[in-house]
């Protein structure tokens, strides 16, 4: 089974994931990290040299192939972009849902350079993408955390759910 951690960006996908495959003894996958392994460059290098719908094809394939895997996987907060994601997590059992405040999801992507979908942003168009995706994570998620809270209470929460 695959236990998939989704959210906006700064949501804590890589940190709680790391956390809680430790503690589930599962592998940890980070789907940027997956997709930057292969394909050699940084995901602000793909977005720069191919666009953003390049990297989205690119992350579709990567998404397929982690799913199949026994472990925790933490998406990329733009995953629910495309419609065959969502189809493909829509089969998932565990989808898991992390989320904070758009103020305190801002304050840990703003200027940062390798997240281009933040990076040069305004608190307004940042909020404007946030309100766009929140009914997307919704649809998918079995389960919603508030990652504003501390690493060890959110795996807390999550292994009570999954017991
Ligand atoms: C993106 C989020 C990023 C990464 C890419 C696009 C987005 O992942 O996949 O920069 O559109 O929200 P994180 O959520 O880990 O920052």
């Amino acid at each position: 089974m695959t236990i998939v951690l989704v959210g906006f960006m700064g949501a804590g996908k890589t940190t709680i994931g790391k956390r809680l495959a430790q503690v589930l003894d599962k592998p940890f996958i980070d789907l940027d990290s997956y997709i930057v392994e292969k394909d050699g460059r940084s995901i602000a290098e793909i977005f720069k040299t191919e666009g953003q719908e390049k990297f989205r094809q690119i992350e579709v394939c990567a998404l397929k192939e982690c799913l199949s895997q026994d472990a925790v996987l933490a998406t990329g907060g733009g995953v629910i972009e495309t419609p065959e994601n969502i189809h493909m997590l829509k089969m998932n059992q565990v989808n898991i849902w992390l989320d904070t405040d758009i103020q305190e999801l801002y304050s840990r992507i703003t200027d940062d350079e390798s997240r281009p979908n933040a990076n040069g942003r305004t608190f307004l168009q940042i909020k404007e993408l946030y309100n766009r995706r929140v009914s997307r994570y919704n649809e998918i998620a079995f389960m919603q955390v508030d990652s504003s809270r501390c690493v060890d209470d959110c795996v807390r929460e999550i292994m009570d759910s999954l017991a």
